[in-house]
Formats: structure tokens, sequence, C-alpha cells
């Protein structure tokens, strides 16, 4: 088949790479420094490697372009792009919107489009297909279908063939497409009724997430005031067989799924009329944790950061990548900043960040682990400074969380 995927960022390049072993993919994205190193065979993606994107370009399988027109004879168009949220923490289909025009303006003749992007239920219904309608000047009987992703970037045990995939499409017959294309590279594919089901699940898979982080990280409040040992009391817990689920405690939820889609949930349940009282209240303990890291941190160096020399050790979101979207430790450093600490961060996997390059893990006051990397020794960061506090309950003989 030949094959558009719009946005070749961590979804949508990971399933250019699998459907390039069996298709003509197209990877269109706005962004040319990507664009122009993809065409190279040079990987921005972790867990996609530059060689199967060199073999893919050499067979004559791949191609990348910032050119719309390219995309103009594709038989399944999946839209995989940024699906944030705004200022008020709101829904943004911005990046949705231009994708729909991008292949309403160039497509010539009907095709399949997927969207992969996650949003809430009615997305593909009541926004993708009159989009595309609406800057569409040819009209075609183009058919319109759902399969959330769930890739989880770092992860070696899943991946696009071996993970379920949910689908629906729009008709039956966009329904049986969508699972011809993805049998081509995915073993386990699972039907559902609609594609309001399949996007209600994608939300929900991370809503659960949430959730349950959030209940753990109250907890980790109440042991401490209690004098428990949080992580000692979640392992009691986990030897329960059945009915309980073990979530760790932590500096909070970042990247781009959990700490994103739950409020798209939400700002459907509210124009529903449904008030979503878990996602706000998790959302709420979520984000106030660094505030309560920092008191703790505070607390334990005689009442007062003033002026204290802070190194924030690992600014990824999860342990072994380099992406820092949504990532606690911003929210952290903030709160460190605003007791009068001097902050500064450490972490080689993400080397620079924010226009600045990790610093040295050694002479500060205080250490405070947000991420822990297999690459970071923790007997380097007991040494880092005189007092450490570990969100991540890896770094044995720190203060713990
Ligand atoms: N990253 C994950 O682990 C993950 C997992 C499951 C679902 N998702 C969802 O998948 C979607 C994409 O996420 P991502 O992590 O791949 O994002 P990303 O930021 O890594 O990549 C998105 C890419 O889309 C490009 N882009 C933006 N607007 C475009 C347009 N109009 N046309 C073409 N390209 C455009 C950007 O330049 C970027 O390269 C989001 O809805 C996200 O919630 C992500």
């Amino acid at each position: 088949m030949r094959v558009a995927i719009i946005g070749q960022g961590y979804v949508g390049l990971t399933i250019s790479t699998f459907a390039a072993k069996n298709h003509k993919v197209v990877g269109f994205d706005l962004n040319q420094v990507i664009v122009d190193a993809l065409n190279k065979g040079i990987s921005h993606i972790e867990g996609v490697l530059s060689q199967d994107i060199k073999q893919s370009l050499s067979l004559g399988n791949y191609m990348a372009t910032t050119d719309g027109a390219m995309i103009n004879d594709s038989e399944v168009v999946v839209i995989a792009v940024p699906t944030p949220l705004d200022d008020n923490r709101k829904p943004d289909l911005t990046y949705i919107h231009s994708a729909c025009k991008v292949i309403a303006e160039n497509l010539t003749g009907p095709a399949l489009i997927i969207n992969e992007s996650t949003s809430f239920p009615g997305t593909i219904r009541n926004y993708i297909k009159p989009a595309i309608e609406k800057y569409s000047k040819q009209k075609f009987d183009h058919m319109y279908a759902i399969s959330p992703e769930r890739v989880d970037p770092g992860r070696e045990d899943y991946n696009q063939k071996n993970t379920p995939r949910l689908y629906a499409g729009l008709t039956p017959e966009a329904t049986k497409r969508t699972r011809d294309f993805y049998s081509t590279f995915c073993d386990n594919l699972v039907e559902v009724s609609s594609p309001e089901v399949a996007e209600a699940a994608k939300l929900f898979e991370n809503t659960f997430r949430q959730v349950n982080i959030a209940l753990v990280n109250e907890l980790a409040q109440i042991s401490h005031a209690l004098g428990i040992d949080v992580r000692e009391t979640l392992d009691a817990a986990g030897t329960k067989p059945y009915g309980f689920m073990k979530f760790s405690p932590s500096a909070g939820v970042g990247g781009h799924c959990i700490p994103v889609d739950p409020s798209y949930l939400a700002a459907v349940a509210e124009k529903a009329g449904v008030e979503a009282t878990f996602i706000k209240r998790a959302n709420e303990v979520n984000l106030d944790m660094p505030k309560y890291i920092a008191s703790r941190i505070a607390k334990d160096n005689g009442g007062s950061a003033k002026g204290k020399k802070v190194l924030v050790v690992g600014v990824a979101y999860k342990p072994n990548v380099a992406d820092t979207r949504e990532t606690p430790a911003e929210l952290l450093i903030d709160a460190l900043k605003d007791l009068g600490a001097v902050v500064t961060w450490n972490d080689p996997v993400v080397g620079s960040w924010h226009g600045n390059e990790s610093s040295p893990l050694a002479g500060v006051d205080i250490a405070v682990v947000v991420t822990k990397h297999d690459a970071v020794d923790s007997e380097d960061i007991l040494q880092s400074a005189p007092y450490v506090f570990d969100t991540t309950g890896k770094v044995k003989g720190a203060v713990q969380l």
C-alpha cells in the first residue's frame, strides 16, 4: 500500500519504520531539520534505529518530506501529531487541524484516514472528518478510522508487533481496511464496536495510571506523617495475589501522555455535564508533589533552603530516556527556587536542556533524585552532597520520599 504518516515524532516514526517493511511510506513532517536527518537515515527517536531507516530508504520504501504534495496518491493516511493542552489545560487540536488541512489539500483520490493521535471520543467523527471535508476542493469518499497508539518509549518487551492494538472505523468497510493495514505489522488486533470506544479506552488507560499514581503519591505523604515506610507498605500490599496493582510514589507524572490525556477525558466529560472529580484531584496531587518535596527538603535542612546549592539529579521524565516533556523536574526546580535555593541539574542522558548543559554530579549542599538512569551510579549520587533526597526508591542510603 502507499502510506502517508503525518508527523514523524515518537509515534509517527515508529509506525513508519514498521509499515515500511511492507509498504511504500511517505513520512510527512513540518520540521525541515527532522526531515533532512531522516532522509540521511538518522533517527531522532529513541527506540527507532537509524539502521532501520537507512534500510527502508535504500529499499525505496521510505522517504521523509515537508512537501504535502508527496502524499497525493496515498491509499492510507495515518495522523500522528501532538495533542497537547492549551494554557487553560484544555484540549488543543491545533496540530490535528493543520494535519487535516494538509491531507485535504493534497489527496487526489479516496483514502483510508486513520487517527493515532490521542484525543477525546468523537474526534474522528465530529472533528477530523468534517475538517477534511471542509478543506477538500474535490469531494472524495474517504474512509475514517481510529487506532490509538500505545507505544511506550524506551520499552523493549512490547512494540508495534506484539502490543494489542484497538481499532474501529466509522463504517464496516473502514474497519475492515484498517484491520488489513495493521495486520501487516501487528499480531494482535482488537476490534471494538465504534471509534468512540477506542478513543475512550485510550484515555481511560492513561487516566487509570494518572489517578493511581496520585493515590500512591498521597499515600507517600500520609506514610511520612505517620512515620511508616511507604515502599515497604506497598511491597507488603503487593503480596496479595489478586485485586491489587502496585504503583510507586514519585516526584509527579511526566511525558506526553499521563499528565495530558486525562484532561482530554475531563474536558469531554464536562461538556457532557459530568464533573470528572477524580481526574481533577489526581492532577492537583501530582502537580503539587514537587512543592511537597521542596518543603520536606527545606524542613530537613534547618527549615530553609535559602542560599543552598541544590542539584536536581535526573530531569528526564522517566529512566533511561532523554525525553523531558512535562517532566516534574521542571516544577521541582521552580519550587526549590521559590524557597531561595540555587538550583542546578544533572542528567547525562538528557545532556542539554533549556539551552543549558548538565552540571557535574558533585559539590552541592543538597541533591534530589527525580529520575534514576541506569548510567548514573547511586554511589556517585550519594557522594555528591551531604544530604541526598531520593524520590525514586532506587538510591539506598538517601532520605526517601
Ligand atoms: N510519545 C508517546 O509515547 C505516545 C504514546 C501514545 C500516544 N501518543 C500520542 O501520539 C500523538 C503524537 O505524539 P508524539 O509523541 O509522536 O509527538 P512528537 O512531538 O514526538 O511528534 C510529533 C511530530 O509531528 C510533527 N507535526 C506537528 N504538526 C504537524 C502537521 N500538521 N503535519 C505534520 N507534522 C506535524 C512535529 O513536527 C513532530 O515531529 C499525540 O497525540 C500523543 O499523545 C504518544
